[in-house]
């Protein structure tokens, strides 16, 4: 028995900000961010709007598309660096939101790799029919931990949401999963806060050293998908559909290149959503099965590298 994505949704909040308006702010050019990065513009949550709020609104339409109701979940994963707060998890607010109850409801830290680290456990729930019905979100309120004012890191990053409902399948779904992390890469990208008696410790803020990330980004996700394509005995070319993390283009285009992957099997967001960490492949996934581009029996990588150092795979017949 497999575990079959039966349904898939996303969320986006209202305010976009475009790199001119950051023009305005801080030191920086459209030029520069778009040549860097692939990055336009990203969406950015109102203050009363949390990582849950997001998640329920992107469940809602991944549970619509399934035609599945609060009382079928008997699982909900939330993959989140942003919660909306320390406990209770993300997870259990959303399960409150949807009106599930008693279904079991965890979250998942692996940064921006969290939706691949999410699925992956969701599938063995699945798989060892544990679940039956299970919910995986990818959802963040980056745009807390960024600094306004530090232009090497604000203008890469956005908010969102987005979600899956998994299924036991006894011919499509996921065909394996590959999860990796070197914590001793950790000081690359981190945001190196914690609440201690009531104060604010360390730096609230994200601290990145952009051209570490960069390499091992590259170098990270060339292995990964090297490994998930072996595992199954393909090769690049008969992948269908790269749903990768949506970090930089270059980034993209740097592991699109080293699999023999033409760009036009790229499904890429983040010219107009920026990094939105955990959310960012469930948001692009959505995006290319809402638009018809990613149809029954298609062959989909999903990929993604963050925090951590985190990374990870997962390939899928859909
Ligand atoms: N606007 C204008 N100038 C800027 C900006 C900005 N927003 N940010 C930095 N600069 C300046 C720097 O200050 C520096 O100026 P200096 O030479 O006078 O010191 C110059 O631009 C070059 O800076 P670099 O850091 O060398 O620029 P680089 O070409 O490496 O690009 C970037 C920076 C875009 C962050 C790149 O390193 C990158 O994409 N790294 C990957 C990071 C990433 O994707 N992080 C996301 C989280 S991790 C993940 O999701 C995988």
């Amino acid at each position: 028995m497999r575990s079959r994505i039966v349904g898939t949704g996303s969320y986006l909040p209202a305010q976009s900000l475009s790199n001119q308006e950051l023009e305005s702010r801080i030191d920086t050019t459209d030029e520069w961010i778009f040549q860097r990065t692939g990055i336009r513009s990203r969406h950015v949550a109102a203050e009363n709007e949390h990582t849950s709020d997001l998640a329920l609104q992107a469940a809602r339409q991944a549970m619509e598309m399934a035609g599945v109701t609060a009382a079928d979940l008997d699982l909900i994963i939330v993959a989140t660096t942003t919660p909306d707060m320390i406990f209770p998890s993300t997870a259990c607010l959303l399960q409150a939101k949807l009106g599930a109850r008693s279904c079991a409801a965890f979250d998942v830290q692996a940064v921006c790799t969290g939706f691949v680290y999410a699925l992956a456990t969701a599938d063995k729930f699945v798989n060892s029919g544990q679940s039956k019905c299970a919910l995986v979100v990818g959802a963040e309120k980056f745009s807390r931990l960024l600094d306004w004012s530090d232009r090497r890191t604000c203008v890469l990053f956005g908010d969102g949401a987005g979600a899956v409902v998994l299924k036991p399948d006894p011919e499509h779904g996921i065909l394996s999963t590959h999860l990796k992390a070197d914590g001793s890469q950790s000081h690359i990208l981190q945001v190196p806060g914690f609440v201690d008696n009531g104060e604010i410790g360390g730096h609230a803020f994200v601290q990145m050293d952009g051209q570490a990330v960069f390499r091992f980004a590259v170098k990270a996700l060339d292995e990964i998908c090297k490994e998930t394509l072996a595992a199954n005995g393909i090769e690049g070319k008969d992948i269908d559909w790269l749903v990768p993390h949506q970090a930089n283009i270059r980034i993209i285009m740097a592991t699109a290149e080293k699999l023999g992957m033409p760009t036009d099997r790229i499904v890429t967001t983040l010219e107009r959503q920026g990094n939105t960490s955990a959310a960012s492949v469930p948001l692009a996934l959505d995006t290319a099965v809402r638009d018809g581009r990613i149809q029954r029996g298609q062959t989909v990588l999903l990929e993604a590298v963050g925090g951590g150092m985190t990374w990870g795979a997962a390939l899928l017949r859909w």
